[in-house]
């Protein structure tokens, strides 16, 4: 019970590990306010996570659009009290999710570079300059940042993907921790390689030799919330099997 009476919102919260972090936090007595766009997802997580606490609810919540995430963080700030743990987890890359070809940047339409900056980038500081505010009244907070492996090896496919979360890695990263010191606000950043939220991600190769299971990534969540990562602040943690040490990655 490493969370009792602290308060997680997680954005993305509807699937993947968002979820999965949601029932994690849950089981270690944490209220939950699970937020995404997907209303019907979104209702399908809360049941599941109510299987474990009363304490969560769900906000449907476009993180693209900042008056959605000052009232989700209104809603949480209502019912719960705090924002003790936040983390942005909604993302993805454009060519998968707009369904387009494998086409380079400059044969890309710009409004796909867009959607991907904004989804990727823009929701994420959305949600901390909101929830930020919050965690500097309660002198306290952690934000945990979902990078990827992307944001270091680049993609000339989904380069909004890849400048978001390479900005995540480092100038978001460093920068909230300066910002929130002060308050007693830590900002961390994980950046895993393959992760099996989805089957596909088995074909991307690592060094190891295999995908991470979405338990890891949210253990690593679960350590960087609490107390035993009180330490770390300003830095991102690669969870990658060691693809970014890889000389071939074909
Ligand atoms: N799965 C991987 O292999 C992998 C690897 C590296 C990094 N990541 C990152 O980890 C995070 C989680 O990945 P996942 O595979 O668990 O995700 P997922 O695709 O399962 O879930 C993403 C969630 O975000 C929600 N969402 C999308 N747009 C939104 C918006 N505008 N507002 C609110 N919610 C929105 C979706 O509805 C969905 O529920 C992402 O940021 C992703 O980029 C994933």
């Amino acid at each position: 019970m490493e969370f009792l009476n602290k308060t997680v919102l997680i954005v993305g919260g509807a699937s993947g590990m968002g979820l999965l972090a949601g029932k994690c936090f849950a089981k270690e007595g944490a209220n939950i306010v699970l937020a995404d766009i997907n209303a019907e997802g979104l209702d399908a997580a809360v049941l599941e996570v109510r299987e474990i606490t009363e304490n969560v609810i769900g906000q449907v919540t476009d993180a693209t659009k900042y008056d959605q995430v000052v009232a989700c963080r209104d809603k949480a700030v209502e019912t719960f009290g705090s924002i003790d743990v936040l983390i942005p987890c909604a993302g993805g890359a454009e060519r998968r999710i707009l369904g387009m070809q494998e086409k380079n940047f400059f044969e890309q339409p710009i409004s796909a570079i867009e959607f991907s900056i904004h989804m990727n980038l823009m929701s994420v500081l959305y949600f901390e300059h909101a929830v930020m505010q919050q965690m500097v009244k309660q002198q306290g907070g952690v934000i945990i940042h979902m990078g990827s492996i992307t944001g270091a090896e680049g993609s000339a496919g989904n380069i909004g993907y890849a400048t978001a979360k390479s900005a995540l890695m480092t100038g978001i990263v460093k920068s909230l921790a300066q910002a929130g010191a002060p308050y007693g606000i830590r900002a961390c950043c994980i950046a895993p390689g393959p992760v099996l939220t989805r089957p596909g991600m088995a074909g991307m190769k690592t060094l190891l030799g295999y995908a991470a299971e979405p338990q890891e990534i949210v253990d690593m969540m679960l350590f960087l919330a609490s107390e035993r990562g009180r330490s770390v602040t300003g830095t991102t943690f690669l969870m990658d099997g060691g693809r970014n040490v890889m000389r071939n990655k074909e």
